[in-house]
């Protein structure tokens, strides 16, 4: 089983997308393994998207994951990281595919709702960044039986 970070951006927040965003990775049958509100600092933004600090977009896209509260988490399930960024779609919202969190919810490249972990790496790197190991659950689930054969 593999885990791996998921964030609903402040535009999701703000359009009340939340609960439809979960909800898509929860009816998956991904297990949420850690779950929380916050507002991210400005060195808690350049640090996650340290990847693209000489981009052209870094700036505006440090203003855009601050400008309000984000809604974090981490879920578990065979291949997590490859299938949860299938599910998010591509990074611009009018190319990533229909059904997808983006295709469904976005237009612009700069609000594009949800951000997930690129790879397993990433993902232990950004679960550490924004969860501390207690406020990580491990549980099991008597569905899961169902979930997998
Ligand atoms: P994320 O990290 O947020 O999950 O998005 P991603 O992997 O699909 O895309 P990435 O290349 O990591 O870019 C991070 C975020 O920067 C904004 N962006 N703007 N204007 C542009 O060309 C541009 N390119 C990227 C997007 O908000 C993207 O999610
Ligand atoms: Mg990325």
């Amino acid at each position: 089983m593999e885990r791996t970070y998921l964030m609903v951006k402040p535009d999701g927040i703000q359009r009340g997308l939340i609960g439809e965003i979960i909800a898509m990775f929860e009816k998956k049958g991904f297990k949420i393994v850690g779950l929380k509100m916050l507002r991210i600092s400005r060195e808690l933004a350049e640090k996650h998207y340290g990847e693209h600090k000489d981009k052209p977009f870094f700036e505006p896209l440090v203003e855009y994951i601050t400008s309000g509260p984000v809604a974090a988490m981490v879920i578990e399930g065979k291949a997590a990281v490859s299938a949860a960024r299938e599910m998010m779609g591509v990074t611009d919202p009018l190319k990533a595919a229909p059904g997808t969190v983006r295709g469904k919810y976005g237009i612009d490249i700069g609000r594009n709702v949800i951000h997930g972990s690129d790879s397993p790496a990433s993902a232990q790197r950004e679960i550490a960044l924004f969860f501390r190991e207690n406020e990580l659950v491990a549980y099991s689930r008597d569905v899961d039986r169902w979930v997998y054969e």
